[in-house]
């Protein structure tokens, strides 16, 4: 990782910290309820310890695979260990917890993923709403062999997985299904791949869709991928947790709102403090 992007990442975090609102100073009723349902619930469910649990076996299977580079940093077929994926490329178990609550909060027909690497954040979306038809693409063959098994393992069979590049695999997927509930772009961290991406699922998505976008502040890119999409006028509302981007469809809100989020105990004085 360049030390210009360190150092991005640095003042970004910086100026996220400064501008986020904890659940005591949001004023939306739904935000509000979203915020304390999904993303400060503390309650554990069984589901993130059994899916953890074949985290950690992967982080310690050192076993190499043939890695067909797609995303944005490699190009090429290398070698890649199973327990460096593991490291580096997956979400980790706080988002994953807020990706299941989030299933199990958004009442959904359909999940779309893109970026399925070896599974888990897939496995999170899939048990947090059995009754879901969950879709999930990559472009790497070994990956998704490896995540197959792991959904197997899981009992998980209401995960739909296709291969190939985004490029051909998301419109063919977007043909197939009626329209798309839930979305999680992980896939590609690239300026003009996210939005298209995004504009893309948007186009099938119904009225009270939530999209989630990873990584925006990874680079200078997926910054200015995060404010175009913000911007797009079918929004009405997103939430900023740093590490990824939520956004609302859901034309209650009567104008558009966006707010950076954190978790109270890191601004334990705003509990005190009213805007
Ligand atoms: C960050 S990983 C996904 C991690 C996963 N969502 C998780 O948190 O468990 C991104 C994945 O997208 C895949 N990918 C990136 N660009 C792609 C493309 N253009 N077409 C298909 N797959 C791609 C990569 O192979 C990689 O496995």
């Amino acid at each position: 990782m360049s030390f210009l992007r360190v150092y991005n990442q640095m003042l970004s975090a910086l100026s996220f910290y400064k501008r986020a609102k904890s659940v005591y100073q949001i004023h939306s009723p739904f935000l509000f309820e979203f915020c304390s349902q999904v993303l400060d619930e503390s309650d554990r469910y069984y589901a993130y310890e059994y899916i953890e649990t074949e985290r950690q076996i992967f982080l310690q299977n050192d076993n190499e695979i043939d890695f067909l580079e797609l995303g944005a940093g490699n190009t090429g077929i290398n070698k890649r260990k199973i327990s460096e994926i593991s490291k580096t490329s997956l979400s980790s178990p706080w988002q994953c917890e807020i990706l299941f609550k989030l299933a199990k909060f958004h009442k959904s027909e359909t999940i779309l993923e893109i970026g399925t690497s070896l599974g888990i954040s897939c496995a999170y979306l899939a048990a947090g709403n059995r009754a879901a038809e969950v879709y999930t693409l990559e472009g790497n063959p070994s990956s998704l062999e490896i995540a197959q098994k792991l959904w197997d393992k899981l009992e998980l069979d209401h995960i739909c997985p296709i291969l190939g590049n985004f490029d051909h695999t998301l419109d063919d997927t977007l043909s197939m299904i009626s329209q798309v509930d839930l979305a999680f772009i992980d896939g590609n961290h690239r300026e003009a791949a996210t939005v298209d991406y995004f504009e893309r699922i948007l186009e099938k998505s119904s009225d009270q869709a939530i999209l989630v976008i990873d990584d925006i502040y990874w680079s200078v890119g997926m910054q200015k991928a995060w404010d175009r999409i913000k911007n797009n006028k079918k929004v009405r509302a997103t939430i900023d947790c740093y590490y990824f981007g939520i956004v609302f469809l859901d034309d209650r809100f009567k104008n558009q709102q966006h707010i950076a989020y954190i978790d109270a105990k890191y601004k334990i004085w705003q509990r005190y403090l009213s805007e």
